[in-house]
């Protein structure tokens, strides 16, 4: 899941008010993946409906939420140092309740109530139809704890509070959990069995937010070439059919989505991304090693053949589609001619864009328990720097070859560098600057590009 960066950048959330009418105010953080983006969504619009709104000041707050991520070690220390900074408002403040939820709560359950001592809710991403109960018992003094997994829940009556949004483009969760367990991974455990959410529920959402004003949505899913939906009549959705619904929804609709899974990603859903112009050219596709042996031992299922055949086949069905992907760095046992694979995967496929990592251990997943984590630290370092050099001159050549076309691009604001500045992407996920002329958030304008760097494309408006 690529996007805004929210996975592996963490999103600090500026804060809309919601419920104008509640006594009570919640001040919340996200951290880790598009998902829990989505989720704070649904916990926002939870609390709304019991006496809370949102602030973006923590002195003020009541209740204190994390959202949080286990993916790699560092993304907990970071969390864990952003509650040592909580404890010191507790101090101020006796009252304040001080919450985890997410993936960090669900990973740690009661352990995380010894060992953050501040903390008086834990609340797996499962459990967040029982925070009005929850945080009564947190009120009345008593520590509280649900990290109960579902098979079923989908949060799919709940209509998300969009208090973040820019208003342009909203998160839509099409599915939960994750049924892959991926060697490395602990969001099979973090986030329970792989479910889908009622297709009815999803469609009715998108509705709603094309009424809103919205022009873009992402669908979200740890692995959306899942998703499995049966009707009543026994008829059976898949992914590629709710992509084509949903890109019927509203043809100027913007539809993106995330994650493709390599083993799972078919050419029917190529076909419907083809299909539509409204489904955006892009595709996120993680390859995590270029090496067979690597990827038998992350036990991801599929080869480098079979990997390059996928992208083979995006290339022919939607030639003018962007790839990006993600790639862990030293996992066990990787010898230098792994890594020598993973180079030439990237050289040879041409990523736009791509997310880079070291293997990070997590406890009482498939390869803490029964492999070695035996590649050493800098040599980790060494080769992450390697890949990450590559991919600059990737995403540096695949923005080159994009100075003289026009693209259609949807505004998202107003540029960090200038206020007579634009932002906005292009269908293959580009961000694109450019002189602000009439325009505003929200519009669709064909953009020339005139230049670029190598994370940005820099454009005229044309007509
Ligand atoms: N469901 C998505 C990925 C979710 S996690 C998929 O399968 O593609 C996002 C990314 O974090 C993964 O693609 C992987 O590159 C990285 N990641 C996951 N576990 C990791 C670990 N233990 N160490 C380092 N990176 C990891
Ligand atoms: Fe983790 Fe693999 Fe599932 Fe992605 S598909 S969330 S990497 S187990
Ligand atoms: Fe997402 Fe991190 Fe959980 S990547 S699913 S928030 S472990």
């Amino acid at each position: 899941m690529d996007f805004i960066s929210t996975k592996k950048i963490p999103t600090e959330v500026g804060i809309k008010i919601d419920n104008p009418n509640a006594s009570k105010k919640v001040y919340i953080e996200t951290y880790g993946c598009q998902m829990n983006v989505s989720d704070s969504e649904i916990v926002v619009s939870i609390l709304a409906e019991n006496n809370y709104q949102t602030t973006d000041d923590i002195k003020e707050a009541d209740l204190i939420f994390v959202n949080t991520c286990s993916i790699r070690e560092n993304a907990e220390t970071r969390i864990r140092g952003r509650l040592s900074v909580f404890r010191q408002e507790k101090k101020r403040k006796p009252d304040l309740i001080i919450g985890v939820i997410g993936c960090m709560a669900e990973r740690l359950k009661e352990k995380l109530l010894e060992e953050e001592k501040l903390v008086d809710l834990v609340i797996g991403p499962d459990a967040y139809r029982n925070l009005p109960e929850l945080i009564a018992e947190a009120e009345a003094g008593q520590k509280a704890v649900n990290v109960l997994l579902s098979r079923e829940e989908t949060y799919a009556d709940i209509s998300p509070i969009r208090y973040a949004s820019n208003g342009v483009s909203a998160f839509v969760s099409i599915m939960r959990g994750c049924d892959n367990m991926c060697t490395y991974c602990v969001v099979p455990f973090t986030r329970g069995r792989e479910r889908s959410r009622n297709p009815k529920s999803i469609l009715r959402e998108v509705e709603q937010l094309v009424a809103d004003g919205y022009k873009e949505v992402t669908l979200l899913g740890q692995n959306v070439d899942k998703y499995s939906w049966e009707n009543e009549d026994g008829s059976k959705l898949n992914f590629a059919n709710l992509l084509d619904l949903t890109a019927k929804v509203d043809t100027k609709l913007r539809v993106r989505f995330s994650t493709s899974y390599p083993q799972d990603m078919n050419d029917e859903v190529l076909q419907t991304m083809a299909k539509h112009n409204n489904i955006c050219k892009h595709i996120h596709l993680p390859v995590q090693s270029g090496s067979t042996r690597i990827l038998d031992l992350m036990k991801r299922g599929y080869s480098q053949k079979w990997y390059l055949g996928r992208i083979e086949a995006i290339k022919k069905i939607i030639p003018e589609c962007s790839i990006s992907t993600d790639v862990i760095v030293g996992f066990c046992t990787e010898t230098e001619e792994d890594h020598q694979e993973t180079l030439k995967v990237m050289q040879e496929v041409g990523y736009d864009f791509a997310y880079m990592f070291k293997y990070s251990e997590r406890p009482n997943t498939f390869a803490q328990r029964r492999l070695s984590d035996d590649v050493p630290e800098d040599i980790k370092t060494r080769r992450l720097n390697e890949i990450i050099a590559l991919q600059q001159e990737l995403s540096e050549k695949a923005k080159a070859k994009d100075v003289g076309n026009i693209y259609e691009v949807l505004i998202e604001g107003t540029s960090k560098k200038s206020e007579e500045e634009l932002v906005g992407r292009t269908s293959q996920n580009k961000t694109v600057v450019f002189p602000k002329g009439n325009h505003k958030k929200g519009d669709f304008v064909n953009v020339k590009i005139l230049r670029n760097t190598s994370a940005t494309l820099i454009g005229e408006l044309v007509n």
